[in-house]
């Protein structure tokens, strides 16, 4: 998951558009881009775009339900899950407690359609309230469906009453930072996807690849884009490039090569357990990519 490109899902246009946009994920958008009038009819429209997709070659689709607290998201389900979504975004959680709850609503829709049980995958948005970003720690007990968490700032933005996101030079203020890195963290600790937030001016591509070089830089795997010019930076960015998967390989190798032991010398530089574990997760993000 490297992209992750919002479409609404009221606009038939755009739901065509991106699933030939290259994105690795199509999220169908039936949350904060879809008008309160719009959301029956979105619903329906999600429903047979995903029904009549071919899968299998294509993006995953994922679908960003309404939150808990709307009282909307089960009826959105009972639409949604029919046409057999690769996964379900959940804006707003609190904890983990919200995963777990999506979850146990997930399993009477799959069992109700005759889908597996777990067919369903999740992301979590986890910083969009104040009380998310404080329960970054309680994904710890979060179920195997959770294949990603990922952050948001325009609506703790607006929780917090803060008058901006960024300072004058583009990097976030402190609370967003916060956000940001418990996000790389919470993923990191339930070795789940660590996907960056939109970056919300589409034109601005020199501003994007920016964003995407220090979220790569800094653990994230992947990045949300609500443009389909967007996809193509946001897949090279978050593509390991041919000099670090050789790189990775001869580690993997030298590791191999000596028995398995704690260290190892490469090339005049020492390498730990922890550089192998690099190694190993970026090789395993090579091949997920096409890479080897
Ligand atoms: N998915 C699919 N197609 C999209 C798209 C998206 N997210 N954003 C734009 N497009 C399409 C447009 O429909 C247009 O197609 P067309 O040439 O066939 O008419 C083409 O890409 C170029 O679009 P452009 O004119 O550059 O932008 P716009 O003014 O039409 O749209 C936005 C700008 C921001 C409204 C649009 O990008 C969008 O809806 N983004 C997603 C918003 C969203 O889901 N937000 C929720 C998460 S934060
Ligand atoms: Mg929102």
């Amino acid at each position: 998951m490297r992209s992750l490109l919002f479409v609404p899902g009221d606009s038939e246009r755009k739901l065509a558009k991106g699933s030939t946009s290259g994105a690795d994920v199509v999220i169908v958008d039936l949350e904060d881009s879809v008008a309160p009038a719009s959301k029956p009819a979105a619903r329906a429209l999600a429903h047979g775009f995903i029904a009549n997709l071919q899968r299998g070659l294509g993006p995953k689709i994922y679908v960003r339900v309404n939150d808990l607290s709307t009282g909307l998201t089960d009826e959105d389900l009972a639409v949604v899950v029919k046409a057999r979504p690769d996964g379900i975004m959940l804006p707003k959680c609190n904890s983990a407690a919200d995963v777990v709850q999506l979850a146990a609503m997930l399993r009477v829709h799959e069992a109700e359609n005759g889908l597996d049980d777990g067919a369903t995958e999740i992301v979590g948005i986890m910083t969009e309230t104040p009380f998310g970003v404080l329960s970054a720690s309680t994904y710890r007990v979060s179920c195997p469906r959770l294949a990603g968490l990922t952050w948001g700032a325009e609506d703790l933005s607006a929780a917090i009453g803060a008058m901006a996101t960024r300072e004058g030079n583009g990097r976030y203020t402190d609370v967003f930072r916060l956000a940001r890195t418990l996000t790389i963290l919470a993923a990191s600790a339930v070795e789940v996807a660590a996907i960056d937030t939109v970056f919300v001016n589409f034109r601005d591509s020199e501003g994007l690849r920016l964003e995407c070089a220090e979220a790569a830089r800094d653990g994230f795997t992947g990045k949300l884009a609500i443009h389909p010019d967007q996809v193509p930076l946001i897949n090279e960015a978050f593509t390991p490039s041919g000099d670090a998967i050789e790189q990775a390989k001869a580690i993997v190798r030298a590791f191999a090569e000596a028995g398995n032991p704690g260290v190892v010398g490469l090339d005049g530089q020492m390498y730990d357990r922890p550089h192998l574990r690099r190694a190993e997760r970026l090789l395993a993000r090579a091949a997920t990519a096409g890479m080897l």
